[in-house]
């Protein structure tokens, strides 16, 4: 069989799948599977395929049908300009989750102009680890040496990737991993209090589940999508802890589902403190971020 022939067949079964783009990921998988550059798999269309070239590209093409996301079957992410590992053990970050690491980067700022010497953050849910990651090495390239970052999750599975991640971009000084109930754990008399919450927490309502693509709900790890009847289960939870870990001073930053932006606002205002609450939209114009700021008056 040539390889064009080939990609025809894989293209059929992908459609066949309800794989977006079939075509186009017929011939990327090609690329991925054999390692040769579109150049020369253009050139190579007539040419028979290698067996061995054949049975790496079926494998890979059944593993898509199944829906397995392309990112797991290349164990790579990109996030705010930075390649991630990722496997199953994690959520794959999301190109909107860029306005959470965003927005802690101005809560630093805004924290360090007012003269705090150092600023703690803390990344709760932090899965493969990329907003604490993301943040650590943006806050590298500005220079600034005293921003301390944790990042916690209740998966020691998911940690081990975000270990790996932190290794891979050079960050494992400033950032630290450790396992915890969100909060729950964390020991602010020891440790000292949290100057910035930030999180994307498990928001996706229980009764959802059978509306998700079949790249999620088959393939990404439950603990990071479902959070109760209402979805709310995280922020309620998160919120109620860190009451008594955060400074007077601090922020948190939640990433919202669709619609829970109010309902998250309300959450926060059971913190006292008289927090300035806002709500950040994203590029496609979706109430993507709640953010607060303690100590207002
Ligand atoms: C939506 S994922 C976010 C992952 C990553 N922060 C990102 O933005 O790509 C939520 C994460 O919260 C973690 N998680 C779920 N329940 C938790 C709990 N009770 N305590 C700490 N982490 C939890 C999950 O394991 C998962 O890694």
């Amino acid at each position: 069989m040539n390889l064009r022939t080939c990609l025809q067949h894989a293209a059929a079964d992908l459609t066949h799948a309800q794989v977006e783009t079939p075509a186009q990921t017929a011939r990327w998988l090609w690329r991925y599977a054999t390692g040769a550059q579109t150049h020369e798999m253009l050139m190579a269309m007539g040419n028979e395929v290698a067996s061995d070239d054949l049975s790496a590209f079926v494998r890979l093409v059944q593993r898509r049908c199944a829906r397995e996301p392309l990112q797991y079957i290349t164990q790579e992410a990109d996030f705010c300009g930075l390649t991630f590992y990722v496997d199953d053990r994690v959520l794959i970050p999301r190109p909107e989750t860029e306005l959470a690491v965003h927005t802690t980067l101005a809560q630093i700022r805004r924290q360090k102009r007012a003269d705090k010497r150092s600023v703690h953050i803390v990344d709760v849910g932090t899965g493969s680890g990329a907003i604490a990651i993301a943040v650590a090495v943006a806050l590298d390239k500005e220079g600034d040496r005293t921003t301390a970052i944790t990042g916690v999750d209740i998966s020691a599975a998911a940690l081990e990737v975000a270990e790996k991640n932190a290794q891979r971009h050079g960050v494992t000084e400033r950032v630290r991993f450790t396992q915890g109930n969100y909060l729950q754990d964390y020991d602010a008399g020891r440790l000292g209090s949290i100057d910035i919450v930030v999180s994307n927490p498990p928001y996706i309502p229980e009764g959802q589940r059978e509306r998700l693509q079949p790249e999620v709900a088959r393939f990404e790890p439950p603990q990071a999508l479902f959070a109760g009847a209402d979805g709310l289960d995280a922020y309620r939870a998160i919120i109620r802890q860190a009451a008594s870990r955060i400074a007077a001073d601090g922020s948190l930053i939640f990433e919202v589902g669709a619609d829970q932006a109010d309902a998250v606002c309300d959450l926060l205002g059971a913190l006292g403190g008289r927090p300035r609450v806002s709500v950040l939209v994203d590029e496609r114009g979706m109430e993507r971020v709640v953010a607060a700021e303690l100590g207002w008056r």
